[in-house]
């Protein structure tokens, strides 16, 4: 029998993630079924029920992350530590286990694209969700150093406290920052208004690597920002989208796909939309 997944956001008409997981069906031969869900605002808790009546696993996005990290019965330590989930299964004894794949999936794909965490000096922009979501699969790399800046000091600061037990991590001021870093990594949304954040150019140097979470035809403010200022590397967001899906069907399927050509496929339907 077919088995039933899909994803939950407001807005989702837009959403890649179907097409992915189709892909990686066909691939690994898995008879599963996988489709986009519109839910309303305040009906997140009652749509992941009805769902589950039937279904195997879910994925969530904006902005029912964190809601579905409070209707997780189990989480994984990552999940634990992000205090977001996107990734919902139904377990065998009927618990619902939320995990959190998207750190798991950047740093994936920045050793898809050869760039290591291990001993390196790294800048983390920003500490909304998505930051907080990726620095326990980051830290888990064993980074030299990892420096967290933002706008709000302060929710630098709450972060680097939350996940000091997990490795080298300290918050710092934007004016703050000294020397370059080998991998630079935005989680910040300033790219979607075009904006690029006041970071110090002499952050970014020939063999730094900078990634920006968001992903668009055209590269981000964030990247082009990076290019100039002479970066090494640069390598937006839209692979970390194929790695996530990629964590969260092994996890629901026990079989990883391949993801090399999903990636480029979508890149080339990326380039091709007006
Ligand atoms: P998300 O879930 O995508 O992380 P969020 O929790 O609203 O969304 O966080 C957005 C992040 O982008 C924050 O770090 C925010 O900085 P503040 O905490 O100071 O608000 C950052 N951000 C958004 N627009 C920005 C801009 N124009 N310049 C610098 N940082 C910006």
């Amino acid at each position: 029998m077919t088995d039933l997944y899909a994803v939950m956001g407001n807005p989702i008409k837009h959403s890649k993630s179907p097409s992915i997981h189709a892909q990686f069906a066909e691939q690994t031969g898995q008879d599963v079924m996988y489709t986009a869900m519109m839910v309303p605002i305040d009906g997140f808790e009652q749509a992941v029920k009805d769902f589950f009546k039937g279904g195997k696993g879910l994925n969530v996005t904006v902005p029912f992350k964190e809601e579905a990290y409070t209707l997780a019965t189990q989480l994984t330590p990552r999940a634990a530590k992000a205090g977001a989930v996107n990734t919902l299964k139904l377990l065998e004894n009927g618990d619902i286990l939320g995990d959190n794949t998207d750190g798991e999936g950047m740093v994936q794909d920045l050793l898809n694209q050869g760039v290591t965490l291990h001993g390196k000096r790294i800048l983390v922009v920003g500490a909304g969700g998505a930051v907080r979501g990726v620095l326990q699969p980051v830290l888990a790399q064993l980074p030299s150093e990892v420096v967290i800046v933002n706008r709000t000091v302060e929710k630098a600061e709450a972060l680097a406290q939350l996940f000091q037990t997990e490795g080298p991590i300290l918050a710092a001021q934007f004016s703050e920052i000294t020397g370059t870093f080998d991998v630079v990594i935005n989680g910040t949304s300033a790219s979607l208004n075009g904006e690029v954040p006041p970071i110090p150019a002499s952050v970014i140097g020939p063999h730094t690597s900078v990634y920006d979470m968001m992903y668009a035809k055209e590269p981000t403010a964030f990247l082009s920002w990076a290019a100039e200022q002479g970066a090494g590397n640069v390598i937006d967001g839209l692979g970390m989208l194929v790695q996530q899906a990629a964590v969260s069907f092994e996890l629901w399927r026990g079989v990883k796909p391949a993801t090399e050509d999903v990636h480029d496929k979508l890149r080339a339907l990326l380039n091709s939309t007006p």
